[in-house]
């Protein structure tokens, strides 16, 4: 089956064109940091607006790559949510419109599903079940994974999501925007010795995370300290520090708590080196198995909706006549595919 997949939950629109016995056949990202750079955000409305400028010559784009005409695709796969209502619209708007000329069945995509099955398109991919870590800018999950659409939510974030608290203290260290990838660049130059930032709600039994608090503690450090590029590395170090520390824990609690031996971290933040380097120790000391996307489907990417619409299309899934886009959406609300 050949699905064509789209993607324009936030700033990145993106396509891909993945196919059941082929694989993903070609993939494409058009990244908006640009636009958003001068605001130090994502503006939601130059989002959509973008979006709707640059999907379709995408779209051609994945055909021409792929060598295959849009009359070949077998069915459509579309992030319909979470994610910024406008930026959804336009590709829910486009994905339905062109299912219904094509007379192909169309798939809405949970974006965070398609985080958590990026690992699915490694040439060596997880089995189920196991624990996923969700880091993005919007989410911070922990989910026991039985199976497609089988999702027990242990913990999340009760505030900032890990790649919001990277990029919010990456603003007041005033890097650019997007800030995770900058202040781990940055960190890279701290001194391990000279701070030493908490890890929120550790101390405590449960698997949820709060993670506003250490954007906080970075601003009181920066305040009582001068002004300099060694400080701003040194807080960086400790905030990246902190971050990973806490994720570790949360993900040791999580695997021994539901007995499961296989770890799977997607979204943004998993492109985070320090992080995938002490979990891939904690694999190692235990002898569990860590699985992370390749780097180009850690963040966002259209190959990551694609397969996950293939597979829920292969079990004979398909979206009605009436269409929604949907800002919220909980991974536990999604059906399940037997397989
Ligand atoms: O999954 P993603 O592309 O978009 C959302 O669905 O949110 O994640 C983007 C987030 C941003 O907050 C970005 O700063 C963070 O992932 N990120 C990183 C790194 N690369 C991206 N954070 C820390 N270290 C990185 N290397
Ligand atoms: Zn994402």
């Amino acid at each position: 089956m050949l699905v064509l997949g789209i993607e324009t939950s936030c700033d990145e629109t993106a396509t891909a064109l993945y196919d059941s016995e082929r694989g993903l056949l070609a993939h494409e990202v058009y990244s908006q940091i640009e636009l958003h750079a001068e605001y130090g955000g994502v503006v939601p409305e130059l989002a959509s607006r973008d979006h709707i400028r640059k999907l379709t010559p995408l779209i051609r784009q994945v055909c021409e790559k792929a060598k295959l005409a849009l009359t070949d695709v077998d069915g459509i796969a579309y992030t319909a949510g979470p994610g910024l209502l406008g930026a959804l619209l336009v590709g829910t708007t486009l994905g339905r419109t062109l299912a219904f000329t094509l007379d192909k069945p169309a798939i809405a995509v949970h974006h965070m599903e398609g985080h958590l099955l990026a690992p699915m398109l490694d040439p060596n991919p997880p089995e189920f079940p196991f624990v996923a870590l969700l880091v993005s800018g919007g989410h911070t999950q922990l989910v026991q994974v039985d199976g497609i659409g089988k999702y027990t939510l242990l913990g999340e974030s009760v505030d900032d999501a890990a790649g919001e608290a990277f990029d919010k203290t990456a603003k007041l260290l005033k890097l650019p925007y997007p800030g995770g990838p900058a202040l781990a660049e940055l960190a890279k130059k701290g001194n391990p010795e000279r701070f030493t930032f908490p890890r929120p709600m550790t101390d405590r039994p449960g698997l949820d995370f709060s993670f506003s608090g250490l954007k906080t503690f970075a601003l009181y450090t920066q305040r009582e300290n001068r002004d300099d590029e060694q400080t701003k590395a040194d807080i960086a170090y400790a905030f990246e520090h902190a971050v990973v520390e806490t994720l570790f824990i949360k993900c040791r609690r999580a695997l021994e708590q539901t007995g499961l031996t296989t770890l799977v971290m997607a979204g943004g933040v998993s492109a985070n080196q320090k992080l995938r380097a002490r979990l891939d120790q904690l694999a190692k000391d235990k002898g569990y198995e860590v699985h992370y996307p390749q780097n180009e489907f850690c963040t966002d990417n259209a190959a990551m909706i694609a397969y996950a619409g293939c597979q829920r299309l292969m079990a004979g899934q398909h979206e009605g006549l009436e269409f929604y886009s949907k800002a919220r959406w909980s991974l536990e609300d999604l059906p399940a595919i037997s397989k």
